[in-house]
């Protein structure tokens, strides 16, 4: 809907050209049953009890290597699920999987997405919104009908008392001299909502956290590695794993953002 002003402010200096998944080898590393666990088990805290249950037209929106998609389609078969997302690489990985074989996938940014006004009951986006740029917002609400919905969980900009959390809040310290500020690095619960056009009724806002349990650190850097999680922060490189290295059985918390809303 052209001339929509996006109310939001951006909560952090975004790049968007930085989306880390465009080689095949990172798509690769991203696509593990590691991650298709995490991810599976956010979207499930997402649409958990979701009111009413979406039927029709169904986007996912940064849909990646198709992780949040297969289990869309799985818990909504009312809905024919389409999937968009700026990378190709991951596009390519969610392309051969048989769960997605009715799913039309779309290589397009959520800037400038490539479907007609109104035509989605429903816009799903897990854990991909932090990468978009400002222009995201009055996209969705352009291709969702009046009625329709906005379903998004977010990485928040959270460290708990985790041994996993602490040791990285360490490292990320003692790496300063080397930050490169992208993207991605979370944003404040309250802030989600700014991300929204105007005229978004917010349904559900709230925070909640995942646990994980890595068997060292080398294995949660090479996680949050393949999640871009390192590189919002570090750029390329990363921050290696030299150094203090905690005992095995390392627990990790994502704070996530939980929002659904509905165009008025
Ligand atoms: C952390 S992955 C999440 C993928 C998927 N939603 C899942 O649950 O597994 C983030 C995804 O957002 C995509 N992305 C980043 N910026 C984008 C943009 N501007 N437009 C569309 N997709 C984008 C990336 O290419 C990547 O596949």
């Amino acid at each position: 809907m052209p001339g929509v002003l996006v109310r939001g402010i951006v909560p952090f200096e975004r790049d968007v050209s930085a989306v880390p998944w465009s080689d095949g080898e990172r798509a690769r590393r991203y696509d593990s049953d590691d991650n298709r666990h995490f991810y599976g088990t956010l979207l499930s805290r997402l649409v958990a009890g979701v009111v009413p249950f979406p039927r029709g037209r169904g986007l996912d929106l940064g849909c990646g290597s198709g992780f949040a998609t297969e289990k869309l389609v799985q818990a909504f078969p009312g809905v024919a699920w389409e999937g968009v997302d700026v990378s190709s690489p991951m596009l390519a990985r969610a392309a051969v999987k048989p769960t997605l074989a009715d799913v039309s996938l779309r290589h397009a940014a959520a800037e400038a997405l490539p479907y007609a006004t109104g035509s989605f009951d429903v816009v799903v986006s897990n854990f991909s919104w932090h990468w978009f740029g400002a222009g995201a917002g009055n996209e969705v609400l352009r291709v969702l009908r009046p009625g329709g919905w906005l379903l998004v969980s977010a990485p928040l900009r959270q460290f708990s008392h985790a041994d996993g959390n602490r040791w990285l809040a360490r490292r990320l310290h003692g790496c300063r001299r080397d930050f490169r500020r992208l993207g991605s690095q979370g944003m404040r619960i309250e802030e989600m909502a700014n991300l929204l056009p105007g005229n978004m009724r917010i349904h559900r806002l709230e925070s909640a956290v995942i646990e994980e349990r890595f068997p060292d650190a080398a294995a949660l850097l090479a996680t949050l590695e393949s999640r871009g999680s390192l590189y919002a922060i570090f750029g390329t490189d990363g921050c290696g794993v030299s150094g203090e290295v905690p005992a095995v059985g390392l627990p990790f918390e994502w704070h996530v953002g939980l929002l659904h809303a509905q165009v008025n």
